[in-house]
């Protein structure tokens, strides 16, 4: 039998990736507007982690922190015994997928860490989760997913959660891997799972290798803005805050077996929102620089979130312009975590970044 929102919400949910950017928000909503829900975090604290972003759950006696790696079985065993103890039951009654490695550029270094975490993670999980879903326990799996395994999409299309699956990166073909491998079980075991793909996100928090922090903490610092090739790429923005509400909607009221696209209704060419961002800082275009493309770079991504508006009940919240200025004024009054957070791996990582270039 599906498992009912009621069901859901009173139960333990293990969250994984839950001290990144999107994980963590999710956190967040789940613990301030479900009073009974019991949430554990598995996360291996890589690179773009930051416990900072769950500071305000620590010490809640609903909340359990696993440090671990979800394609390490022994670390998913442990936090599903940390489910087990948390809810004085037998393990989660959800299990929310967040952990990955995500940023495109760096798959293009090397891809190894990201079909360790993003294809075999998610087979690891979806192997533990089995056992739980059939002693009756775990009655939802949720894989949060991206945008970017439709490849690039043609003007005027807006990628809809039928059509073919066309990816262009090591990043992207790692997660349509980890995505394959949960509906195969959803097909051969009856596996209740729900697969959820969205558009570029952003908000406070955000790690500043994507465009928007990297490009808002660089001018903060006063230094140029890189640009790839000629700026006419397109992305579809949504919120984190959104984002985390549509996973919300989806993980509760969804139907297992479906996938649902989550989209801002923002389209903008990167120049076009680097010219927002630069009218924020008070910069002018000066502070453009036009570097080499990125390898592969997908031209255009367009999502169509109506399946999700009409059968989930959800809607997006934020505008560009309202999020770009809180956003905007967050890093600013967030300087110090920003000066946390530029250690030694991430100036290495952007030695070489630039070197290639
Ligand atoms: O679409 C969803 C995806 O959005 C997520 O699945 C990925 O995990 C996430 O990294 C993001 O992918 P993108 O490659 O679109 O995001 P990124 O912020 O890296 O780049 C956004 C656009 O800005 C893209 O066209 C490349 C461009 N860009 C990016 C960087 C970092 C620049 O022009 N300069 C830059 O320095």
């Amino acid at each position: 039998m599906a498992a009912t929102e009621q069901e859901l919400a009173r139960g333990t949910w293990l969250v994984t990736g839950g001290c990144g950017f999107i994980g963590s928000e999710f956190l967040r909503q789940a613990h301030r507007a479900l009073p009974d829900v019991r949430l554990v975090n598995l996360d291996s604290l890589s690179y773009a982690a930051s416990p900072d972003r769950v500071a305000e759950l620590e010490g809640s006696p609903r909340y359990r922190f696993v440090k671990g790696d979800i394609s390490r079985p022994a670390d998913v065993d442990a936090a599903m015994t940390a489910c087990a103890q948390l809810s004085g039951a037998g393990g989660p009654t959800a299990l929310i997928n967040f952990a990955a490695e995500s940023h495109v550029d760096r798959s293009l270094f090397t891809g190894m860490p990201f079909v360790m975490a993003n294809t075999l993670g998610v087979q690891v999980l979806l192997e533990a989760g089995r056992k739980f879903v059939e002693k009756g326990v775990l009655k939802r799996f949720l894989q949060v997913s991206t945008d970017e395994v439709y490849g690039d999409v043609h003007e005027p299309h807006r990628s809809v959660e039928t059509d073919p699956i066309h990816t262009s990166s090591p990043y992207s073909a790692s997660k349509a891997g980890g995505e394959l491998l949960v509906q195969a079980f959803v097909r051969s075991f009856k596996f209740p799972a729900i697969v959820t793909r969205c558009s570029n996100n952003y908000g406070p928090w955000h790690w500043p290798e994507k465009m928007i922090p990297l490009f808002i903490m660089r001018l903060l610092q006063g230094k140029k803005v890189p640009v790839y090739g000629d700026g006419m790429q397109k992305r579809d923005w949504i919120h984190v805050e959104d984002h985390a509400a549509g996973i919300m909607a989806a993980l509760l009221r969804g139907q297992d077996g479906e996938i649902y696209n989550f989209d801002g209704e923002i389209e903008i060419d990167n120049l076009s929102l680097t010219r927002k961002l630069l009218s924020l800082a008070q910069r002018d275009e000066s502070f453009i620089e036009y570097v080499k493309d990125r390898p592969g770079h997908d031209r255009r991504y367009a999502l169509d979130s109506a399946k999700a508006q009409r059968e989930l009940g959800w809607r997006q919240k934020w505008t560009l312009e309202a999020g770009l200025r809180q956003t905007f004024d967050w890093f600013v009054a967030h300087k110090s975590w920003l000066d946390k957070v530029l250690n030694e791996e991430y100036q290495s990582y952007y030695k070489q970044q630039y070197e290639v270039r």
